[in-house]
């Protein structure tokens, strides 16, 4: 079937570089012919019928923006019979042949779904900021998130040192380590608590025996969000308890982690997966997400693959942040 007009939406939690993700598909899909319309606030949007036709201009000046122009959310009736046929009803109307979804794994299981129901062909495109999408090294929003942190913990770091306290740090992540590891290791933390590494091995119990308050009078801790980790205030309770002798302190970054302007590498990586997923479309794939392999080249990953997360965080780095918070 040849693609005369795409609908494009984003989904789930947004992340910055969605907008520049939206430009690229656009962009990309006028270049090779087709009507674009841009779905509203997601799934919602699509069953409401809450759609603009979009020219080139429409995104003009929205790379730089963090957020998403389209609006998102999260839909209670996409999932059920009703809204599927809700949806594929304003397709019909509307005359959108394929969907190109910016979102993460909750989108893509959607997606799955309603391809699997009704045969619309769907490409994926990986926007969240947790990184924890399998068959693609990064997300989009992923690096500005890190790099979010970094700022935030340089700041508590200042306020930690002239005080002599250990702060522990909230991140987001929703069950996966890579921003609380990785934030960890690039602002000199001196431990990273992260739902991958599971409790039989206590983290918290072996970072106060390694001895990480021998050689310094304050301390950061960054904790990934989880109910596996008991997150900040969880570890902060039991510190306070079993060692009264710390000056502790919690802090919850929260959605800021969220926000701003995409980094460079978030803008490439939005305009080349944006680019990608309507040469997928063109190439007659359909039910993949795009990403970038190790090479650094696009990858189509089936969106049953993506959504297994089965990537992992690297825990050689794990080491590294041992050795050298000594
Ligand atoms: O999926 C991204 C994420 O930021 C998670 O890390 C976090 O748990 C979740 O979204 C929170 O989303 P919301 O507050 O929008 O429900």
């Amino acid at each position: 079937m040849q693609i005369k007009c795409i609908g494009v939406l984003t989904s789930g939690g947004d992340a910055p570089g969605m907008n520049a993700a939206l430009r690229a598909v656009t962009r990309a899909a006028i270049f090779k012919g087709m009507t674009v319309k841009a779905i509203y606030r997601g799934y919602k949007g699509l069953i409401a019928g809450d759609i603009k036709e979009f020219k080139t201009q429409d995104v003009s000046n929205i790379i730089q923006l963090g957020g998403t122009i389209i609006k998102t959310a999260r839909s209670a009736e996409f999932p059920t019979k009703e809204g599927h046929q809700a949806a594929y009803d304003t397709m019909q109307r509307e005359g959108i042949d394929a969907l190109v979804v910016l979102g993460g794994d909750g989108s893509f299981t959607g997606a799955k779904q309603f391809s699997d129901d009704f045969d619309v062909p769907i490409v994926g495109v990986p926007c969240t900021i947790d990184n924890d999408l399998s068959g693609t090294v990064y997300t989009i929003g992923y690096d500005t998130a890190l790099n979010t942190i970094l700022d935030a913990v340089d700041k508590i770091r200042d306020t930690a040192s002239s005080h002599e306290r250990l702060f522990f740090i909230e991140v987001m992540g929703r069950d996966a380590g890579f921003l609380a590891l990785n934030s960890a290791l690039a602002s000199g933390a001196e431990a990273a608590i992260i739902p991958e590494i599971q409790t039989d091995e206590d983290q918290l119990e072996a970072l106060i025996k390694n001895g990480f308050r021998k050689t310094k009078n304050s301390s950061i801790v960054i904790v990934a969000e989880s109910d596996v980790t008991g997150g900040a205030y969880g570890i902060a309770e039991r510190v306070k308890k079993e060692h009264p002798e710390y000056d502790t302190r919690v802090s919850i970054l929260g959605h800021m982690q969220r926000g701003g302007r995409p980094t460079a590498q978030d803008r490439i990586l939005a305009s080349r997966l944006g680019a990608a997923a309507i040469d997928a479309l063109c190439e007659g794939q359909r039910n993949v997400m795009v990403g970038v392999n190790e090479n650094d080249q696009i990858a189509y990953v089936p969106f049953d693959k993506a959504i297994k997360h089965s990537k992992t965080v690297n825990m050689h780095k794990m080491e590294v942040l041992k050795t050298l918070s000594i």
